[in-house]
C-alpha cells in the first residue's frame, strides 16, 4: 500500500498546466507517467511503478485489495510460508528477491544461513529467504528452536533476531504487518508510505544489494533517494522451512 492507494479520484486536484499534460482523461489533462486513466473517466496514480486499479470511487493496490462486484475487499491473509521479491518495473531490482543476512533484510543480496554439523543433511538448503507471517507479526521460516522473529528496527529497516536469542532492539516494532495471498507483504505502520529500496552507495562497495527501508512521515525526506517498491508474495507449500537458521 502506498500513500495514495485509497485516494478518491475526485480529490486528486488535477490542474491544467501543473502536470506535463500529454493526454486527457475525459476532459482532464494528465501525465501518463504519473497517472493511469480508467474508462476515460477516472484517474488513479501510479505508485511504486504500479498503476493503481479503480473500484467504485477508490484507487487501490492489487498488492492488498481486490474489487469484487464493485466492492473493495482486502485480499485474504497468506497462510503458508513465502518468499518476497521487489516489485517496481522502473527499477533494475524488479523481481529480485528479498534476502536475509546479518540480521537484516535487503533486496538482491545473498541469503546467509547456518547449519550445525550435527544436524547436517537434515538442514534445509538455506539459500532462499523464507518468511512466515500471521496475526500482524512476521518471522523467518527456520528450524532452530525458538525461531527467529522479524521486526522493524529503530531505523525502520527489517531486522530479525539472532538464533537462540529473543533480543530485539528497543524502539523496534513487531506488529502491524499484512501478508496477502496473491498480493504483497505490507507494512501497515507507516501511514501508507510503504517500502522503499535504496541503491548501493557508489563508493561504499557492498555489492549489488539494495537496502530495504520502510518509510513514514518523518523519515521520508531522509530516504528521498530511495525508490518506492512493493514486496510481492510468492507462496510456498505449507510447512516449507528455508534454513536451520539465518545469520
Ligand atoms: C537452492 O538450493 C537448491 C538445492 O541445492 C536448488 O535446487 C535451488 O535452485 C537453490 N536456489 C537458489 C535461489 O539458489
Ligand atoms: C519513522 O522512522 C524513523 C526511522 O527511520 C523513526 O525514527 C521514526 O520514529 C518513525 N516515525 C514514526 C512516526 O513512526
Amino acid at each position: 500500500m502506498h500513500r495514495f492507494s485509497l485516494v478518491a479520484t475526485a480529490l486528486l486536484g488535477l490542474t491544467k498546466g501543473v502536470l506535463g499534460d500529454t493526454e486527457t482523461c475525459g476532459q482532464v489533462p494528465y501525465d501518463p507517467s504519473k497517472y493511469v486513466c480508467w474508462d476515460n473517466e477516472f484517474l488513479c496514480p501510479i505508485t511504486a511503478g504500479e498503476p493503481l486499479s479503480y473500484c467504485a470511487g477508490a484507487c487501490y493496490s492489487k498488492f492488498m485489495y481486490t474489487c469484487t462486484n464493485n466492492v473493495l475487499t482486502l485480499l485474504p491473509p497468506v497462510e503458508t510460508p513465502f518468499t518476497l521479491t521487489a516489485d517496481n518495473p522502473n527499477l533494475p531490482i524488479h523481481g529480485k528477491p528479498v534476502t536475509a543476512a546479518n540480521q537484516h533484510w535487503v533486496v538482491n543480496g545473498e541469503t546467509a544461513s547456518y547449519c550445525p554439523d550435527q544436524v547436517g543433511d537434515a538442514c534445509p538448503p538455506g539459500n532462499e529467504t523464507v518468511i512466515v507471517s500471521g496475526g500482524g507479526t512476521v518471522s523467518m521460516s527456520v528450524m532452530v528452536p525458538g525461531g527467529q522473529q522479524a521486526y522493524l528496527d529503530p531505523y525502520w529497516n527489517m531486522g530479525y533476531t539472532q538464533a537462540h536469542s529473543a533480543y530485539i532492539p528497543p524502539g523496534s516494532i513487531t506488529t502491524g504487518f499484512g501478508a496477502y495471498q496473491g498480493g504483497g507483504f505490507v507494512n501497515l505502520n507507516g501511514n501508507g508510505w510503504g517500502w522503499a529500496a535504496c541503491p548501493p552507495r557508489a563508493s561504499g562497495g557492498g555489492g549489488p544489494a539494495w537496502n530495504l527501508v520502510a518509510r513514514n512521515d518523518t523519515n521520508a525526506e531522509r530516504y528521498k533517494d530511495c525508490s518506492p517498491i512493493n514486496l510481492k508474495i510468492h507462496s510456498l507449500p505449507s510447512g516449507t522451512v528455508g534454513a536451520w537458521q539465518y545469520t
